[in-house]
């Protein structure tokens, strides 16, 4: 299909300075857990998102020093010229496809404790670094800076050589050029004090990588121009504005960012799209230089206002790029509807706090790309003329029947409500949570392009049905529900008094059930579902108090950058919050609790508890088939296999996957030993450096 005309300013060429990027669309930095580590996995990331149609495309932070290691988690280094090779793997992958190289330079201190390196970290000020670490960094002094300057220059040097188009100096909250910036930078030498004084690290810092590109590579910066912190912190109105101003054309792009990450990253629980735009409206009117913003842009419409506005040059998506790295290419090619739109759900935030490989909810190939040779777009045809019944239409059943339908097999679905989605459907509900619902709308609307598929509402399914149907293969993904009793993560019984009729399920509460005040909200799920239905009970005018086990409400949330604001809403609603604290046993009008370490026990006024402990699989089906095999031989079903959350419970992310890999794996032979490829380290001969 032909492009839609109103989108074709997305798709003019921009130029960074020495290089021109092909359209508008911008992958700033991101990190994914593959770094130095993971090459090849890296490589083959970006590569897909260059086939997908974005014109500029970055690595994650690149370290350029062992002082600032940013390690524990695998990032980028450039800290000599072996590693060189492993950016040039990116930088020749991007390029097959007429794509720009980025790279993130980056000199962290303060967030950095180097506890990889063990090199004492350096910044603006000597203070306790951030995360509680018992280490502080040292004050640099002018030799210090005029050292890490002459790194910043071979850094630019290697990410030249490796093919770097693109040299971003990172100028974000944990960043070196960010700590001069602040108004908390209290030096008192050329390095401080006024605007001028405290950019002068960043300009510095710009022109170091100037002298090691020598004019070949764009060099960029990334900024932080308002801290959200009112005036302890810069502001977009004020002094944001006035550090822009002050080094308006130095850098050939600007790249502007909104408080610190969590900010900046915030889930759609939070923030709707393009919530930055009216700061970054700020730095257009600074500077003749192109300006980028990002916002969880997905919507092309969305797009074209902010070019239109004249708020940004440059559309920055990164959180879009991941869950649809072929985003650009399906505007292009007009199909904007087939666009798998993120969730702003940030579980591929999650994998920088655990250490681990990218994930995303509604893109299971993500981080599978080369380990796996997963494609977001392409999978390879069936293998035989099997017939596949999908029973349960939830994110793993409809993602399974979708992707199967991709690779030709006769898939029929079948869900045994009117609605489709399962958990999906009905989370989407909850305060916040409507944008989740896109994980069922893309795969309802990709199913509905596929003639292979068929889909049957109300349509419940006995053994019995299922044996009769002629299915070769049966997948069971019926989901899970939540457990009444307590029994879960920190207990190991069932909690006495859960039995009676006033203790609820968030399953009860999904299905419309409002219980009388004050209630008890049990939260020893530990992720988001008993934070959400505290709001929405809070809403529905109850008195609501959230207990949990663990040091903070929603611990998990950490993981995902919404803990901070998850207290902050339910604070601000006032609903009550007790951590540290287990569910004894449940009477009629009041709960007894007990401190989780000290035992010491307090009542709580209780008219309903909401037990948010833990599910258990919907396996009943599943159970009945695999009971009777000859029932199943002689039916002519090969295989029955339970998927998602009807194997062991989990997030959305997990379910989507579950049912993708089903759908690659059928009918390939397994392969031997560990089926995915990995990356191994240098052995270097004994003695060798
Ligand atoms: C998984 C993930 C990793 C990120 N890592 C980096 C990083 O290494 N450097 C950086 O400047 N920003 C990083 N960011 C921030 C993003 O580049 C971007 O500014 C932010 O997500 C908001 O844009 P979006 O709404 O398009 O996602 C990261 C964001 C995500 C989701
Ligand atoms: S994990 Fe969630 S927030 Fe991250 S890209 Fe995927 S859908 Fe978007």
């Amino acid at each position: 299909m032909a492009r839609d005309p109103r989108y074709d300013i997305l798709f003019e060429p921009v130029r960074i300075g020495p290089v021109v990027a092909k359209n508008r669309f911008y992958q700033p930095p991101h990190c994914n857990g593959m770094g130095e580590l993971r090459p090849n996995m890296h490589a083959a990331m970006r590569e897909v998102k260059a086939e997908g149609g974005w014109a500029v495309i970055h690595t994650e932070h690149c370290s350029i020093h062992p002082s600032s290691d940013m390690l524990g988690e695998s990032v980028q280094t450039l800290w000599d010229d072996d590693d060189v090779a492993w950016l040039a793997l990116m930088c020749d992958a991007v390029h097959a496809h007429g794509a720009l190289a980025g790279v993130q330079l980056a000199y962290a201190c303060n967030w950095n404790p180097n506890r990889v390196s063990r090199e004492i970290p350096m910044g603006p000020m000597g203070r306790p670094c951030t995360q509680y670490d018992p280490q502080y960094t040292r004050a640099m002094d002018k030799g210090d800076i005029k050292n890490m300057l002459g790194w910043w220059k071979d850094a630019a040097v290697r990410a030249k050589r490796a093919g770097c188009d693109v040299i971003q100096v990172d100028v974000n909250f944990s960043q070196v050029g960010f700590q001069f910036l602040s108004p908390r930078n209290r030096r008192t030498d050329e390095y401080g004090g006024s605007v001028e004084n405290r950019a002068r690290v960043v300009k510095q810092q710009i022109e170091a990588c100037r002298e090691g590109v020598k004019g070949d590579c764009a060099v960029t910066v990334r900024i932080i121009i308002d801290e959200v912190m009112g005036a302890r912190g810069l502001m977009a109105e004020t002094d944001g504005r006035e550090i822009i101003e002050c080094l308006a054309e130095e850098p050939d792009l600007w790249d502007i960012v909104i408080g610190t990450w969590d900010y900046d990253s915030r889930t759609s629980r939070f923030v709707p799209e393009a919530a930055h735009s009216d700061k970054v409206a700020i730095v257009k009117r600074c500077t003749t230089k192109p300006v980028v913003g990002v916002g969880r842009f997905t919507s092309p419409d969305t797009m074209v206002a902010q070019i239109k506005r004249g708020i940004m040059d440059m559309i920055g998506a990164t959180r879009p790029s991941i869950a649809d790295p072929f985003l650009p290419k399906k505007i292009e090619e007009g199909r904007s509807e087939d666009i798998r739109e993120c969730i702003g759900c940030n579980i591929c935030v999650s994998g920088h706090y655990t250490i681990s490989p990218i994930r995303c909810t509604q893109n299971p190939t993500m981080g599978e790309e080369w380990r796996k040779g997963w494609h977001p777009e392409r999978i390879a045809p069936k293998k035989s003329d099997d017939s596949v019944l999908v029973v349960g239409a939830g994110p793993a059943g409809l993602e399974c029947a979708r992707a199967l339908g991709q690779r030709g097999y006769q898939v029929h679905l079948a869900e045994a409500g009117r609605e489709l989605g399962g958990r999906v459907a009905r989370e989407a509900r909850l305060p916040g949570l409507a944008e989740w619902g896109r994980v069922r709308d893309w795969r309802v609307g990709q199913i509905a392009k596929l003639p292979n598929v068929q889909v049957y509402r109300e349509s419940r399914l006995s053994a019995t049905e299922v044996r009769e149907m002629g299915f070769n293969r049966v997948v069971v993904a019926t989901g899970a529900r939540w457990r009444k009793d307590g029994y879960g993560r920190t207990n190991h019984y069932a909690i006495p008094g859960a039995d009676q009729a006033h203790v609820l399920t968030p399953d009860d509460i999904l299905g419309g059930v409002r219980p009388d005040g004050p209630v008890v909200i049990f939260d020893d799920d530990a992720y988001y579902m008993g934070s959400v239905l505290a709001e929405l009970l809070r809403a529905a005018g109850r008195e609501v108090t959230i207990v949990a086990p663990a040091s903070e409400i929603a611990a998990w949330t950490y993981n995902t950058m919404e803990l901070k604001y998850i207290a902050e809403r339910l604070d601000g609603q006032g609903v009550g919050m007790l951590t540290h604290h287990n569910l004894l046993s449940i009477g009629k009008g009041e709960v007894t609790l007990a401190h989780m370490h000290s035992g010491r026990e307090r009542r709580m006024a209780a008219t309903s508890v909401v037990m948010c402990v833990m599910r258990e699989p919907v396996d009943e089906l599943w159970r009945e088939l695999t009971a009777e095999p000859d029932d199943l031989l002689e039916a002519g079903i090969r295989s029955v296999e339970r998927i998602g959350d009807c194997l062991a419970p989990g997030a959305i992310v997990q379910a989507t996957y579950a049912g993708h890999k089903y759908a690659r794996e059928l009918d390939e032979s397994a392969v031997a030993g560990v089926s995915v490829r990995r990356e191994r380290p240098i052995v270097h001969a004994r003695g060798a450096r």
